[in-house]
């Protein structure tokens, strides 16, 4: 049977050492880490994931300074608003919760933040920095499976990795990140023909695709490590991730559940490069 990487506990502990970390720079007299959430519209799952990131940045100590734009603002209100943040001292990471709407450029938006405030990782300049091998700020969602990753103690050295999905958020910056850990990559998408040949080779597979439950056990290499990026409501409203779990479950060394795996692992991180902004990237006091 697998081993449950328990990433609620990982992310706890991440966030429990961020939180000693703040009370020690505010012991000292130091500036208190700051991050600027942007919101704009009414997206369900996005206000749900913001308001878990705005908690937890205030339960570490950090300030959350809160932007919940209206669905219709304008670019240039949005520009006006991300200029301000890039000039405030206060103001460590600007993070723009994803998607906008359709009206809004979002390529420019991210663009638009200076990258050692890019805490999410997502400007060209970050992906640029994570793709010549000399990392500064990286994409959460990724950088969080590595550290799931590495919990385990195995080795990236020699394994086949296959990453199912090749999305800006997740796919693309996960080949960069294995890649650089020693890995050999597979990434493997929509017009990818005969998938489970692939995970037939797979000592470490990262779902990603968004459909419930689409990774079948009997797919797997026997003794993978199994990391499920899938969030899915199902019709029932429980959640499921990419992976079909309980057949998974045979054959993984090592597994992720869906909830309480890669989902809390993206927000301690964001939390890591927030702190890791203000303390290196930001030396004012
Ligand atoms: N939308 C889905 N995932 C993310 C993320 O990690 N960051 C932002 N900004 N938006 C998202």
């Amino acid at each position: 049977m697998s081993k449950i990487i328990d990433g609620k506990a990982i992310a706890k502990d991440i966030r429990m050492d961020i939180k000693q970390k703040v009370d020690k720079r505010e012991q000292k007299g130091l500036r208190i880490p700051g991050l600027a959430v942007i919101i704009v519209g009414e997206n369900p799952a996005s206000k749900i994931y913001v308001q878990n990131k705005r908690k937890a940045c205030k339960e570490v100590g950090f300030i959350s300074y809160d932007y919940d734009l209206d669905a219709s603002v304008s670019n240039e209100t949005l520009f006006n608003l991300i200029d301000k943040l890039n000039h405030d001292d206060a103001v460590d990471g600007i993070l723009v919760q994803l998607p906008l709407p359709s009206h809004i450029d979002s390529d420019r938006v991210l663009e638009a933040i200076v990258p050692h405030k890019d805490v999410d990782g997502f400007h060209p300049y970050n992906i640029g920095k994570l793709m010549q091998r000399n990392p500064l700020l990286r994409p959460c969602t990724p950088k969080g499976i590595m550290t799931l990753l590495e919990s385990t103690k195995e080795t990236f050295k020699g394994k086949h990795a296959v990453i199912v999905g090749a999305s800006n958020i997740v796919g693309r910056p996960m080949l960069m990140e294995l890649l650089l850990a020693g890995a050999t990559v597979t990434t493997c998408h929509r017009f990818t023909d005969d998938l489970p040949s692939h995970l037939k080779r797979a000592d470490i597979v990262v779902a990603a695709v968004g459909k419930a439950k689409f990774i079948q056990g009997e797919w797997l290499k026997e003794g993978a490590t199994v990391i499920d990026v899938g969030i899915n409501r199902l019709d029932d409203g429980s959640l499921s991730g990419d992976v079909d779990f309980d057949s998974a479950v045979k054959k993984a060394k090592y597994i992720t559940p869906v909830p309480g795996g890669v989902g809390p692992m993206t927000i301690a991180t964001l939390l890591q490069n927030t702190l890791f902004a203000c303390e290196y990237l930001h030396n004012k006091a």
